[in-house]
């Protein structure tokens, strides 16, 4: 299996990797994305089973060895699994995620300390790019979920933000709130709670060009208008958790 690679922005790689033994037919992407500038910065590692092809692909691009920053949305296998593999082959590698996540996780099962970014912490990568963290706590789920925004782009590495099923083209700008829309109904993935519109919308605020999704495909246009459709869709979910909580508590109320 071998990923497949685009340019979704100048120096900005998705290296995609379908499997479609997940939510078949359709299948879902894994979708890893590689700055590359004088320190280059992975978002997502892949899973560690993945990590001989998103090595290779990396490999295509640059020599993985002089990788600088290892990032990812939150702490799971497919955005961080192959972590250590990664710091294990790249001396100068360092992992960088928020506060939560290297409390949390990452003190511990990183091989090496990594580097604690704060809400709006920014990594400068040479060459004129550059990425800003920004914490996005529970969205779309993970207590230590974050984005970073490449700031000369505006592309938002948004994660599992928007994750559809399926294996669409590497960039669209197409809907991406339908799909999204449809899949949250299939895997129930979002963490829902009454924060996550005004947290989503936070997002919207910047305006990005460009959404990087990690399942899917990148989508090039409106990126606020995007993100307010999304935000307004668990706002909707939200309101009618606790409207059916409400019935269903009501009957053993005074
Ligand atoms: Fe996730
Ligand atoms: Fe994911």
């Amino acid at each position: 299996m071998e990923a497949r690679i685009d340019e979704i922005a100048e120096d900005i790689y998705r290296l995609s990797v379908h499997v479609p033994d997940i939510a078949p037919p359709a299948g879902l992407t894994f979708n890893h994305f590689l700055l590359r500038s004088e320190e280059p910065l992975l978002f997502h590692t892949g899973l560690r089973r993945m990590f001989p092809i998103v090595h290779a692909a990396v490999a295509r691009l640059m020599p993985p060895e002089t990788l600088r920053w290892i990032t990812f949305g939150h702490y799971e296998a497919d955005e961080c699994g192959a972590m250590n593999e990664w710091l294990g082959v790249a001396p100068q590698a360092q992992v960088a995620h928020g506060q939560i996540g290297c409390m949390v996780s990452l003190n511990d099962m990183a091989d090496r300390t990594p580097r604690i970014l704060e809400d709006g912490a920014r990594i400068e990568l040479g060459g004129g790019l550059g990425v800003r963290y920004l914490d996005t706590p529970h969205i779309p789920h993970g207590w230590d979920a974050g984005v970073l925004l490449e700031e000369r782009s505006g592309t938002l590495l948004c994660g599992d933000l928007f994750t559809q099923v399926g294996d669409g083209p590497a960039l669209t700008e197409g809907d991406i709130v339908g799909p999204a829309i449809a899949a949250e109904d299939m895997f129930n993935a979002s963490s829902l709670h009454p924060g996550m519109g005004a947290t989503i919308r936070r997002l919207a605020a910047l305006a990005p060009g460009r959404l990087a999704l990690m399942h899917g495909p990148s989508f090039r246009g409106d990126g606020a208008s995007a993100l307010r459709a999304l935000a307004d869709d668990y706002d909707r979910r939200v309101d009618s958790a606790y409207a059916a909580a409400g019935r269903s508590l009501s009957p053993s109320r005074p």
